[in-house]
């Protein structure tokens, strides 16, 4: 084999992106997507150069909020959309934004903070095909995702994704994107059972493979993009999926690679595995059920929300002291 691991994997049909929220490296690597969150956007704050966009969220919050709360809210959407517009000039294809963690339950309160991110978006001259709605996977989110898909024509990008029940609810209810965290599905097996994994027996690797085969066979337009990844193993274990997105690190490794990849997900292999369909997007107890049934999809999902809901708080509060000042 001649070319290197990532060009291989690139020639089975996945589509490749980096998973950072630096601009020099989303320059760097040139990927057709990228993301934005509270969490990339809290690290990129510290730095100088993005001085100027906070400055200019803050002067925005203050004009159109009346109350400081207000204010801070507004001015935080505007963050994100600033950051968002910074990335959509060095990216051909879409940005992720992500709703405020804190509405997680909140089927309306999504819907409205969506529509209130495409809004901001549109006064700074960008579509909203453009825009990828970032929302977790709960029973609300997926609801919220699901008007704003058929009713607006908004896509979304369902995340903290760890489990069955949630990737069949989210392709019943037209989701433009799942984003599948294979790494942090391994971490919670290699904590719980203190075993180590290969490519192959990788529990979030199985997940995706699930989740891709019972897409296929059932004709589920849903594209799956699995994220978060340990170790290049898990990649490999991967190849033919839709999408993957890779931190830097590991698509370095890659790229020195010349050991062969070989295509292991295939749309027309899927046809023959063995699934039923089944179906719970308007089955909100058996959904409720059934991710309950899974411990390591509850605890990762809720750990998921408090993590990113701390992280808006944080960056709200930043964002209140600049108001105040
Ligand atoms: C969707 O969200 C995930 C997880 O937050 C992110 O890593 C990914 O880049 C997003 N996908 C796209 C296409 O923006
Ligand atoms: C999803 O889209 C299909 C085809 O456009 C449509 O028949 C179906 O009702 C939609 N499902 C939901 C949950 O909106």
């Amino acid at each position: 084999m001649s070319s290197n691991s990532l060009a291989q994997l690139k020639a089975t049909g996945t589509v490749v992106v980096t998973d950072t929220g630096e601009f020099e490296s989303i320059a760097k690597y040139t990927p057709q997507d990228a993301t934005t969150n509270p969490s990339l956007i809290l690290a990129a704050s510290k730095k100088a150069e993005y001085a100027k966009l906070i400055d200019v969220a803050v002067a925005y919050g203050k004009e159109k909020g009346s109350t400081t709360e207000e204010k801070v809210s507004i001015a935080l959407d505007r963050l994100l959309v600033e950051f968002g517009t910074e990335i959509l000039k060095i990216v051909p294809g879409r940005v992720s934004t992500e709703v405020d963690a804190r509405l997680s339950f909140d089927k309306e309160g999504t819907i409205k903070k969506a529509l209130q991110i495409i809004e901001l978006y549109k006064e700074q001259g960008i579509d909203k095909d453009r825009i990828l709605i970032k929302i977790a996977s709960t029973y609300e989110g997926i609801q919220a995702a699901r008007e704003l898909e058929s009713k607006y024509q908004i896509h979304t990008n369902l995340t903290l994704l760890f489990s069955f029940v949630q990737a069949v609810a989210c392709a019943e209810a037209n989701i433009t994107l799942i984003s599948p965290f294979v790494g942090r599905i391994l971490d919670w097996y290699k904590a719980k059972t203190g075993e180590t994994y290969t490519g192959e027996t990788d529990p979030g690797v199985i997940s995706v493979k699930r989740i891709f085969n019972y897409y296929k066979k059932f004709g589920y337009k849903t594209i799956v993009m699995g994220a978060s990844f340990r170790n290049t193993d898990e990649i490999r274990a991967l190849a033919g999926v839709d999408f993957l997105t890779i931190a830097p690190k590991l698509l370095e490794e890659l790229i020195n690679s010349d050991s062969a990849l070989p295509k292991v997900l295939d749309a027309k292999d899927a046809q023959n595995v063995d699934e039923e369909k089944v179906s719970y997007v308007d089955d909100e107890a058996t959904f409720r059920f059934l991710l309950n049934e899974d411990a390591m999809a509850t605890e990762k999902l809720s750990e998921g929300i408090r993590k990113f809901a701390e992280d808006a708080v944080t960056l709200s509060k930043v964002l209140e002291e600049k108001v105040l000042a």
